[in-house]
């Protein structure tokens, strides 16, 4: 094997990773993502499955139609409608690709497909040839690869590679393989199937074990040339291979797989804080090169040794992630233009009417706060991708509240040019009133499932970060706040998620929204 082999990056958050329960994105988010993957120079970007919903077939066309810089990829099973309507949508990519997938393991065959052997390599063969018919970059996969008899797999394999196939994923779509047996599955795959040089090998591993990182790169051991993956490692239940893992372990570890990617790796942490403030879905504190503590020693031994040589405990340099050099950048005197750059370089472009929005929230947060770190900034910048016009914001609140009174609130909401003021004395306390004030002015009920608040930077006057997790109609919204003020946060956070609601009951403002 080559020793220094470029592995394809495979990017499938906006499918894949959109799949996370409550992850849902509309058309706007899908756009920002798909730019911010690009500038992190991900090679395949796969923007959605086109038949699944209005809102995937828009996301797909905008994205394949308007962007440059990644080849396209849309999801289909193996039936006719399915590779059409993907077409459809991916028709004027400058670098379109088809996927298509259709299981073949024993238990998705008897079970879910009542279909033997030979009608699973028909329908393959066949899908593959239409999907060739419309372009030539066409992936095929043979869904629960991992719990497929090798023999078939083989033959699959190898069937799907005649009819066209360029690239032949194989997932581990139930999260069940160990890096041994992936790397046997890949290895086999090149020995026994006679056209597998004309294709790429592709990973796709579930994290249901915590083994979707492992799993991949024993596939790239053993000769995958691209990876499927997700930013901070989001997908269906447990989630899929992380892409800044897995990238920056064959980075970091090149002198043991002697591989590696085009991905710009300082994009990883602004691109890791888009998706999860587009999301709401946190990346925990301790998670490998994105989190929060990723890059913080603790124990005096190892301070000690960070100070005489870094290298003593760090295996990569948080700056080469992502991670600002310093944190402590801006305070009240700063201007507008320091502002711009700060956040250009925490991966936030900001159009000129959003950079006002922002310097004044900035300047308004000065004067709350001494010490303005970058993730108080990004916090900020987070905030005006939310801000947009016809969305509910708090304008001003006041509760009283104490250990013997039940609490009382006064809170106005504006959206557009309408404010309205409620006064209730409601609630088991000041978050608990304040949401109630919320839901009468807006007129949207909701059951809370998830509450969460942490601290974003560090001190007493911190802002505090508040993410909300609710249930409309039986369907999971979340939403997410900052302030100085955990109560106006804990408000900010509410009224975000719903902001989603209503976005997704009113067409005119988002007609693509699909969940
Ligand atoms: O996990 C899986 O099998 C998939 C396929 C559609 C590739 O996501
Ligand atoms: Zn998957």
């Amino acid at each position: 094997m080559s020793t220094n082999r470029i592995i394809k990056i495979f990017d499938t958050t906006l499918r894949d990773g959109e799949q996370s329960p409550g992850a849902s994105m509309n058309l706007a988010e899908k756009m920002e993502v798909a730019q911010a993957l690009i500038d992190l120079k991900v090679d395949v970007i796969e923007a959605g499955f086109p038949i699944a919903s209005v809102g995937d077939f828009e996301a797909v066309r905008e994205i394949a139609s308007n962007l440059r810089g990644a080849t396209i990829c849309g999801l289909a099973r193996c039936n006719d409608a399915d590779i059409d309507r993907a077409w459809e949508a991916l028709k004027h990519a400058p670098s379109p690709r088809i996927h298509v997938f259709l299981a073949t393991s024993a238990i998705h065959r008897e079970f879910k497909l009542r279909m033997d052997k030979d009608e699973i390599i028909r329908r393959a063969i066949a899908a593959v040839k239409r999907a060739a018919g419309h372009c030539d970059d066409v992936e095929f996969s043979p869904e629960d690869a991992a719990r497929t008899e090798i023999d078939f797999l083989c033959n699959v394999v190898e069937a799907a590679i005649d009819a066209g196939a360029t690239t032949v994923n194989i997932p581990d779509t139930v999260g069940y393989a160990t890096p041994a047996h992936m790397g046997h599955v890949i290895r086999s795959l090149r020995e026994r199937v006679p056209n597998i040089d004309r294709a790429v090998i592709s990973m796709h591993c579930h994290d249901d074990l915590g083994m979707a990182v492992a799993n991949s790169l024993a596939g790239i051991e053993a000769g995958a040339g691209q990876v499927e993956c997700t930013i901070n490692g989001i997908g269906e239940r447990a989630g899929n291979c992380s892409l800044e893992e897995v990238v920056m372990a064959l980075r970091t570890r090149h002198d043991f797989y002697h591989a590696d990617t085009r991905i710009d790796a300082q994009r990883l942490v602004p691109t890791s804080r888009l998706v999860s403030s587009i999301t709401g879905l946190q990346v925990q504190r301790n998670k490998a090169i994105v989190g929060r503590n990723a890059f913080a020693h603790e124990s005096g031994i190892h301070q000690d040794g960070m100070l005489k040589e870094p290298r003593t405990y760090e295996i990569m340099r948080p700056e080469d992630v992502g991670f600002a050099r310093t944190d402590l950048v801006l305070g009240k005197h700063s201007g507008r233009a320091a502002l711009a750059d700060r956040a250009k370089a925490l991966g936030f472009h900001l159009t000129g009417e959003q950079l006002q929005m922002v310097f004044e929230r900035f300047k308004a947060l000065a004067d709350k706060k001494k010490d303005i770190y970058d993730g108080d900034i990004a916090a900020l910048c987070e905030q005006e991708f939310w801000n947009e016009a016809d969305q509910w914001s708090i304008v001003s609140y006041a509760i009283e509240c104490g250990s013997t009174v039940k609490p009382s609130v006064t809170l106005t909401l504006r959206r557009g040019s309408t404010e309205r003021t409620e006064t209730l004395t409601c609630g088991d306390g000041p978050v608990d009133a304040m949401f109630l004030a919320i839901e009468k002015i807006t007129g949207v009920s909701v059951t809370c499932r998830d509450f969460r608040v942490q601290a974003v930077t560090v001190g007493k006057d911190a802002q505090a970060e508040v993410s909300v997790e609710v249930m409309h109609e039986g369907i999971v919204y979340r939403g997410r706040g900052v302030s100085t003020d955990s109560v106006e946060a804990s408000g900010m956070a509410f009224l975000n998620a719903i902001n989603r609601i209503e976005i997704g009951r009113n067409p005119r403002l988002h007609p693509q929204h699909s969940a």
